[in-house]
């Protein structure tokens, strides 16, 4: 068991395998895309293993694979079915935008992926088109519906913008009526990559949120949450599926925060909102064994920040215009 400073337990890694990414969300990144990562500064497959099987051993149980959007990565199946193998690993899960996922759908089931978290913003493509700068509404359907044939539990994230998406909302806790799937709404945070921060005050907070989805659905239901839940979960008498509000800017759940990150290019976080505590990849490229590596990460682990507010005043550069893709979300 890995315990950190203020006795949380750590037990869920973040891998983001690539910066890349084939959308140009503008809550994530510019128009332009971002300065990619070169081929030498990205952790190979092989890196990335030795840090999984290192972590699970030292208590990780879940692992999700994150980016950019992993399947811009080449092989990533290969990956996966690497990492899906990894004794102790209870969870292996990826969040995706769903634009290449659906020709693998089938081997994801195959591999043992219970669970995989769809970037859904709208239903509408006309707003998929202008959030997202590209027109791959379609693909990311199909994918949900390949998802749902294979029985694979789908979680359906949406970042909830002011003069972007807010008139999705209704229809998205909708989508839940017919169908097994978990919608959430998530308050948009700074990291879009242009240094622009959208919004001065948070406008859609979590509380304005759920008001919005109370005002049609009088009857919504808190639920119990799962452990270590970044959501506040609900339900709708008759819906199928569930309804989540994911308080990301607010912080509200960091008491609780199991979860690591590793970049794509080796940095360690111990907070989405941190600038990277140290660099496994350049530990592992300089030679250092495994007992060294594991001593460097408890070390890491025995020195959190308590919450996203402390990491975020921490960070030098405060005009948090890193990219979502850069960090894995
Ligand atoms: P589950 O493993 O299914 O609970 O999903 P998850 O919420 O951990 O992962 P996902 O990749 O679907 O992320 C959903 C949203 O929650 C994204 O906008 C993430 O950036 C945000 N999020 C995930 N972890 C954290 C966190 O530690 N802190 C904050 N502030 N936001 C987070
Ligand atoms: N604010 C909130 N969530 C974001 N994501 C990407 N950028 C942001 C942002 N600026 C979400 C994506 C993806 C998840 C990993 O992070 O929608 O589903
Ligand atoms: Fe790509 Fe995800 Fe960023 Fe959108 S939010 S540009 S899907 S990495």
């Amino acid at each position: 068991m890995l315990i950190d400073n203020h006795g949380r337990t750590i037990n869920y890694l973040r891998l983001a395998v690539t910066d890349k990414c084939n959308l140009r969300c503008f809550y994530c990144m510019p128009e332009d895309g971002l300065n990619w990562l070169s081929r030498t500064e990205l952790m190979s497959y092989e890196e990335m293993l030795r840090a999984c099987t290192l972590l699970v051993n030292m208590g990780i149980q879940k692992i999700r694979i994150t980016g950019g959007e992993p399947f811009v990565r080449k092989d990533i199946m290969k990956l996966l079915t690497a990492i899906s193998k990894l004794d102790g690993l209870h969870d292996l899960s990826l969040t995706t935008n769903g634009v290449l996922t659906a020709p693998h759908v089938a081997e994801l089931k195959a591999i043992g992926i219970k669970s995989v978290n769809l970037s859904l913003d709208t239903l509408d493509s006309g707003r998929f088109f202008s959030i997202t700068r590209r027109d791959e509404f379609g693909a990311v359907m199909a994918t949900l519906d390949g998802l749902l044939k294979h029985g694979i539990e789908v979680k359906i994230n949406a970042v909830v913008m002011e003069g972007k998406n807010t008139q999705d909302i209704i229809p998205l806790v909708e989508l839940a009526k017919e169908l097994p799937v978990s919608v959430r709404f998530i308050e948009e945070m700074p990291f879009n990559g242009d240094g622009q921060i959208h919004q001065t005050k948070m406008s859609w907070d979590y509380i304005r949120i759920l008001e919005e989805i109370e005002q049609v659905y009088p009857d919504i239901k808190k639920i119990q949450d799962p452990a270590y839940s970044t959501a506040y979960n609900y339900h709708v008498p008759g819906h199928v599926g569930d309804v989540g509000i994911i308080a990301a800017y607010s912080r509200t759940f960091c008491g609780t925060c199991n979860r690591i990150r590793i970049t794509p290019q080796g940095t360690l976080k111990n907070c989405l909102y941190d600038d990277g505590v140290l660099n496994i990849k350049d530990l592992m490229r300089s030679g250092k064994n495994d007992a060294t590596i594991k001593d460097s990460l408890l070390n890491a682990f025995n020195n959190r920040v308590k919450d996203g507010l402390e990491a975020e005043k921490l960070v030098k550069n405060t005009g948090m215009h890193e990219s979502m893709a850069a960090i894995g979300g």
